[in-house]
């Protein structure tokens, strides 16, 4: 087995951030960077970085700290981020429209083939040059495209029953917006389900404690 079978859900939720901060020191050409230097860039102890990072293969060097491509690319491996992922939305308002115009979907491992809408309003319309479909379509899109992951900017109340009727269509990866968190008994399903306003009540924890401090 190869090591990185064995990374630790926790390391992989630590992964993007690596990636990201990696690709910046790409673009500014930096070919390598000391495990001291990383972590005081990236604000993580450097025992931390060396245990997360060991977690797949030997890539620091004593003296010569970590090479950067190599790591980004072994990151990109792991993470999957060349696989495009055919893709799906449900729900094209405000937020579905901010996602499929803001994120850029190829970099991160997806590509965004359709959406979908039960609105007779939005349908029709066209969102980064995708037509809106009605739900109706679903099933000959999916038997036709074959789209694996599926983005649901619907309300809650929906969620769910979207979700199985997704997983019929051979959805597998679901990135719920929707404020529900979609439980599943399918072991071969899953789920990231997103809640912006969590961060935010641990920002007003934070600040809370903060204030509290400095009294
Ligand atoms: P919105 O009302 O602007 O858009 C919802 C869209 O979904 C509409 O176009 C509607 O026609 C469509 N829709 C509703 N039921 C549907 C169904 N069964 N199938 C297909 N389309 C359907 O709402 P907005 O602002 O885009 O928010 C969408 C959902 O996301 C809301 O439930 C909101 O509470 C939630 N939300 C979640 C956030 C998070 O951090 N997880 C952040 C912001 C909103």
């Amino acid at each position: 087995m190869q090591k990185r079978d064995k990374i630790s859900l926790s390391v992989i939720r630590r992964l993007p951030r690596y990636y990201r901060f990696l690709d910046d020191l790409r673009s500014n050409d930096i070919l390598r960077i000391s495990s001291r230097e990383l972590s005081e860039r990236m604000g993580i102890t450097a025992s931390q970085i060396r245990q997360d990072l060991n977690c797949f293969g030997e890539f620091g060097q004593q003296g010569y700290g970590y090479n950067v491509d190599l790591l980004y690319n072994e990151i990109c491996k792991i993470l999957g981020v060349e696989k495009g992922y055919k893709t799906i939305m449900i729900g094209a308002g405000n937020l579905g429209r901010a996602i499929a115009t803001h994120m850029n979907f190829g970099r991160l491992g997806f590509n965004l083939i359709g959406i979908f809408d039960n609105n007779e309003y939005v349908i029709g319309k066209k969102l980064m040059g995708i037509e809106i479909l009605p739900n109706e379509n679903l099933e000959s899109f999916c038997g036709e495209y074959n789209p694996t992951a599926a983005i649901l900017c619907i309300p809650k109340d929906s969620a769910q029953e979207m979700c199985d009727q997704l997983i019929h269509f051979g959805i597998i990866g679901f990135w719920n917006f929707s404020h529900y968190d979609l439980g599943l008994l399918n072991p071969n399903i899953v789920v990231e389900n997103v809640h912006l306003g969590d961060s935010l009540m641990i920002l007003s924890y934070r600040m809370q404690k903060q204030m509290e401090d400095v009294k």
